[in-house]
């Protein structure tokens, strides 16, 4: 087994840093020593005036995902090499199910389209789009599969969304069974009414996208959410929570002891509402939902990342090019599919976090890495840098400078949504079980060197 060292790096923990050597082991952590302790090594990398982080867990990506009559444009290939350029070296992908079919079938699918394609490891979250007795059944076989966390959807009528009956037996499911509900919480049902009274006052640009999803419709959801896992004792993570007025709801149900957890994404952090006015249908980039936000939410949701009422930073990475797929919308925003391209670039922008004094260096770690390994049944494997976990590890150089482009992404799609953001700090090597698959501006790994990660169920619920 190859042993390698890597010498002389700040390692920055959630729990702490410490300057010092790591010895890896084959594709565990052997031991992390004061420096100098161990010589003996196969490979020696030098990582002196760098980070040496765990490897970044993304706990939300859509590979290959089909929405609005196209498919994300990144293959579980594509995603997971971009991913690994950015120093993530886990995704935890959700497995669709389409109506009509069974929560199994769906697993298998999704299995095929990701066994030996992935670059860096990876996991299945379940989508219900449908609530049958069936389905409530399977989620027992999808937890013994690896499966621990189900999403379910407050919008999209008629597509993904369930009715609050349908999300109160699968919670109830889910309390059985220890998993975790993740919800995608947007009142659907009045934003489709919106969004048909902007269509017929001939309001057709992106940015009735956002006008048409109002922060009061997030903030209810999240709020109804919240009640209906207290009345039935389900825990709860919110998904890409956009807006100050969930994260209240969050924060008073968090408050009283329940267990109610959630995660925001970059593009909340970083990018607003005015993105999505940008002309000539520019703006159709930045359609996701929930939508970006005016400025001032980013603010709380800093504030949220450091009181933990936010633990979990993902990206929620769809990406769909602006050509051929955003087109789609040219002439309804509606018909524009939602979401945003960003694994290969969460590392790097909460780094500007620690840069601004937003997050401490462990925090970036902890709500980057550990936190999402943690809460989706990875602790000991994934987000940390101590003997026996996998030598997922990222020398990170905190005084690079670059420049994010779509010009040199590695993501398979034809814009990037932060083009020309000037970053401080960058990735330098990367380490996937012990294999180096990034180096010196290289890509060393290759498509299915990642395993599929069978999930235990959530560290924060045991
Ligand atoms: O717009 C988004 N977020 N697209 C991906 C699907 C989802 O709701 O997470
Ligand atoms: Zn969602
Ligand atoms: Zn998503």
């Amino acid at each position: 087994m190859t042993r390698t060292l890597i010498r002389g790096g700040l390692v920055v923990n959630a729990t702490g840093t410490l300057l010092g050597d790591v010895l890896v082991d084959g594709e565990r952590v052997a031991a992390v020593t004061t420096p100098g302790l161990v010589t003996e090594a196969d490979r020696v990398i030098e990582a002196h005036n760098r980070y040496v982080i765990p490897g970044g867990v993304d706990a939300h990506t859509h590979m290959e995902m089909p929405f609005g009559g196209t498919s994300s444009h990144d293959t579980f290939a594509t995603g997971t090499t971009a991913a690994a350029w950015g120093g993530t070296t886990t995704i935890i992908d959700f497995a669709v199910q389409a109506r009509g079919t069974s929560l199994l079938s769906t697993l298998d699918k999704w299995h095929a389209r990701a066994d030996r394609r992935c670059a860096v490891d990876y996991g299945f979250h379940m989508i219900i789009s449908e609530v049958t007795d069936g389905s409530l059944k399977e989620m027992r076989q999808c937890v013994d599969a690896g499966v621990t966390s189900f999403k379910m959807f407050m919008a999209y009528p008629g597509v993904f969304y369930s009715t609050d009956g349908e999300i109160l037996r699968a919670m109830q499911r889910a309390t059985e069974t220890g998993s975790l509900v993740m919800m995608h919480a947007e009142n659907g049902i009045a934003i489709d009414e919106l969004v048909s009274q902007a269509l017929a006052a001939g309001h057709t640009d992106p940015i009735y996208h956002g006008l048409t999803r109002p922060p009061e419709l997030e903030g209810e959801a999240t709020a109804r959410a919240i009640q209906l896992a207290r009345v039935t004792g389900a825990p709860l993570y919110i998904v890409h929570l956009s807006a100050r007025q969930a994260l209240a709801a969050v924060a008073q149900a968090r408050d009283t002891g329940q267990n109610v957890f959630a995660e925001t994404c970059p593009q909340y952090l970083y990018l607003s509402i005015e993105d999505m006015a940008k002309p000539d249908f520019e703006g159709a980039k930045y359609v996701a939902s929930p939508p970006l936000r005016t400025k001032d939410h980013q603010a709380d949701l800093w504030r949220g990342l450091r009181t933990n009422d936010l633990s979990v930073v993902s990206t929620d990475h769809c990406p769909f090019c602006f050509k051929d797929q955003k087109a789609l919308g040219r002439e309804d925003f509606s018909k524009i599919p939602n979401g945003m391209p960003g694994v290969e670039h969460r590392m790097d922008l909460l780094h500007q976090g620690v840069v601004a004094g937003e997050l401490s260096l462990e925090r970036w770690v902890e709500v980057s890495s550990t936190t999402p390994a943690r809460m989706f049944g990875l602790q000991g494997r994934k987000g940390v840098i101590a003997a026996g976990a996998d030598a997922d590890i990222v020398v990170y150089d905190p005084a690079a400078r670059q420049r994010i482009s779509a010009l040199t992404h590695h993501m398979n799609v034809d814009y990037s949504a932060y083009e020309g953001m000037e970053i401080t700090g960058r990735v330098e090597t990367v380490l996937s079980r012990g294999s180096v698959v990034i180096a010196d501006g290289t890509f060393h790994g290759h498509e299915g060197h990642g395993e599929f990660l069978p999930r235990g169920l959530s560290h924060y619920l045991i």
